[in-house]
């Protein structure tokens, strides 16, 4: 069966050139702008018909824009467009990285990457031997000593060669660059920022990352089949810090972290604030369910969605990226930011998190998580994204031999391609199905509530609770839908969502009516964010809240975290689209 393609491509009757980038070099030719400058013409005008617009060629006028057009489209059909680049993200131009920022100062530090002649085409190796990533609080002792080396190594570069892109500071620095502003899109005619967060593009940024920077640890200590463990937060025994981070001689120790989350403390991934261990194992468990298979209606749901070249920096981010792997940095990072690290260092924004070791232990289990959704959780959804404006989007990374790399997105899926595998180990929350609710919720006992058209846009600096018609009656398959969700993405933000809740246990997510959830790691952009929306699938909780004959349901959106800085524009309920990647 055919299935629908999730992408940027609004116009898809335009024909669309893609250019060869395996040919593109540090700065562009001017044959290669030109080929640019017509797409940018023809696109432009979705964006803003009105104005001229500026241009690193210079200004282009306003009536070659619109011969540019041919006359197929009416502008008011591209207004409504904005992602019409549809073209996929290029490499950043590195020749061209500026300042990034925090909040609204400037970093005191500069994050660019050191620069190089030659940018070569990335060809994987072929691997013998699979490296297997072990979980960490698994490790052998001879895994942790190669580990601790390999990390030293790397550090001690800092001070041999601050320039050597394999460095400690400088992989840290890849993760500022490619988060905080510093580096922009290239081939759009106007300033904005590369951002690999929030987007489809998650996932493979974040593998190839961990590809190079293991392959990298490998070469410093000599062995090629050196593994970068994984932090098994996913499973109760791996729910605590790894001791292994938790050192202060260890070159895995970092500092800047929340003084609490040491030793025996439970992770607390959805922000709950619960006290009581065994109801944070079981707040985990749901919330990973939720986001790895209950929640999940279409593959931009759990990959994140479309992000092109020319779109507006955090689209949305998938169930994964927004769920587990924000509440990990949140819960790792500083808390108190009164002291010197007022921007929850080092884990908890997006410019330093590289600074702690362990965040590449948390990445592996976010990589290994896209591992287990695409191969172990068996549902009828798309795995993979087919557009190619999703597998031609390109990074730039430095690989072990300090050769400047270009890689796709498209072409990291298989991670037996890239020579490792991840150790096997049980899966606790793939079959976590809350219970059903012994007892039928009455809606009218539901106090307090509006319908949601009543009061939309709405903010959410407390608990906020409306009437929201279904779209079918029986047992259709259907999704809650959140859109124009707009944040300070300088803060941490988190939300959950709960349906027909009469209980309101709300440090309790192991309940049927708990739908998912919305969450944001800090960071600061140039440009205003994109109004992310999330779907969330709510097929199984209709029967196990047994809703399914009935028009309306209720929907709870209970803030976690700065709540007044979020404001939700729309809500509503819509079929789940068959067999679709988007949706
Ligand atoms: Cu690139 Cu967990 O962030």
């Amino acid at each position: 069966m055919a299935s629908l393609q999730a992408s940027c491509t609004v116009l898809s009757t335009n024909p669309r050139s893609h250019s060869s980038s395996s040919t593109q070099p540090l700065s562009a030719k001017p044959s290669h702008l030109f080929t640019n400058q017509r797409r940018i013409h023809r696109f432009q005008v979705s964006c803003d018909a009105k104005k001229n617009v500026e241009t690193s060629q210079g200004k282009i006028d306003r009536r070659n824009m619109l011969l540019g057009l041919g006359g197929m489209y009416s502008a008011a059909n591209l207004v409504s467009n904005p992602s019409a680049y549809a073209d996929p993200v290029q490499a950043p131009d590195f020749t061209k990285c500026g300042d990034a920022y925090v909040k609204d100062v400037l970093l005191d530090v500069k994050c660019c990457p050191p620069l190089a002649d030659k940018i070569i085409d990335y060809e994987l190796p072929k691997f013998e031997v699979l490296r297997k990533r072990p979980a960490a609080h698994r490790a052998t002792k001879e895994q942790v000593a190669k580990y601790e080396k390999a990390i030293q190594a790397m550090r001690d570069l800092d001070t041999s060669d601050p320039q050597d892109p394999r460095g400690f500071t400088q992989q840290a620095n890849i993760h500022c660059a490619y988060c905080n502003g510093a580096h922009d899109q290239v081939g759009v005619d106007k300033v904005l920022d590369l951002q690999v967060h929030n987007s489809w593009l998650f996932f493979p940024f974040h593998r190839w990352y961990l590809y190079f920077y293991e392959r990298i640890l490998g070469k410093l200590i000599n062995d090629p089949t050196f593994a970068l463990p994984f932090w098994n937060w996913d499973n109760p025994k791996g729910m605590t810090l790894p001791p292994i981070f938790d050192k202060p001689r260890s070159p895995l120790y970092d500092a800047k972290r929340d003084p609490k989350n040491n030793g025996s403390a439970i992770v607390d991934l959805t922000f709950s604030g619960s006290t009581d261990p065994l109801q944070l194992v079981a707040n985990n468990l749901s919330s990973i369910y939720s986001e790895m298979v209950r929640s999940v209606s279409t593959t931009t749901a759990f990959v994140g969605k479309p992000y092109c070249k020319g779109s507006d920096p955090s689209p949305g981010g998938g169930s994964s990226e927004n769920g587990s792997h924000t509440g990990v940095h949140w819960w790792v990072g500083t808390k108190d930011t009164s002291g010197p690290n007022k921007f929850n260092e080092d884990m908890g924004n997006f410019y330093s998190a590289g600074r702690d070791p362990v965040f590449y232990c948390h990445h592996s289990n976010v990589d290994r998580m896209w591992h287990l959704w695409r191969d172990v959780v068996k549902n009828d959804i798309p795995k993979d994204i087919t557009s190619p404006d999703y597998l031609n989007a390109e990074f730039l990374f430095y690989d072990e031999h300090k050769r400047l790399v270009r890689v796709k997105a498209g072409d990291c899926f298989d991670e037996k391609k890239l020579g490792y595998e991840y150790d096997r180990i049980d899966l606790p929350w793939l079959n976590y199905r809350p219970p059903s609710k012994a007892v039928k919720a009455k809606v009218e006992n539901i106090s307090d509530t509006k319908t949601a058209a009543s009061v939309l846009p709405v903010n959410l600096k407390k608990t906020v609770r409306l009437i929201v018609p279904k779209s079918a009656k029986g047992k259709a398959d259907e999704q809650l839908v959140l859109e124009d969700i707009q944040t300070d993405t300088t803060k941490f933000i988190k939300f959950d969502v709960f349906i027909n809740d009469e209980d309101d246990k709300i440090e309790e997510l192991d309940r049927a009516e708990y739908a998912g959830s919305f969450a944001q790691v800090p960071h600061k952009s140039k440009n205003k964010k994109g109004k992310a929306t999330i779907s969330l699938k709510l097929t199984d909780m209709y029967n196990d809240i047994d809703v399914s004959e009935d028009d309306t349901i209720v929907v709870t959106i209970v803030p976690r975290s700065n709540g007044e800085d979020v404001t939700i524009g729309g809500i509503k309920v819509i079929p789940v689209p068959k067999q679709a990647q988007s949706g």
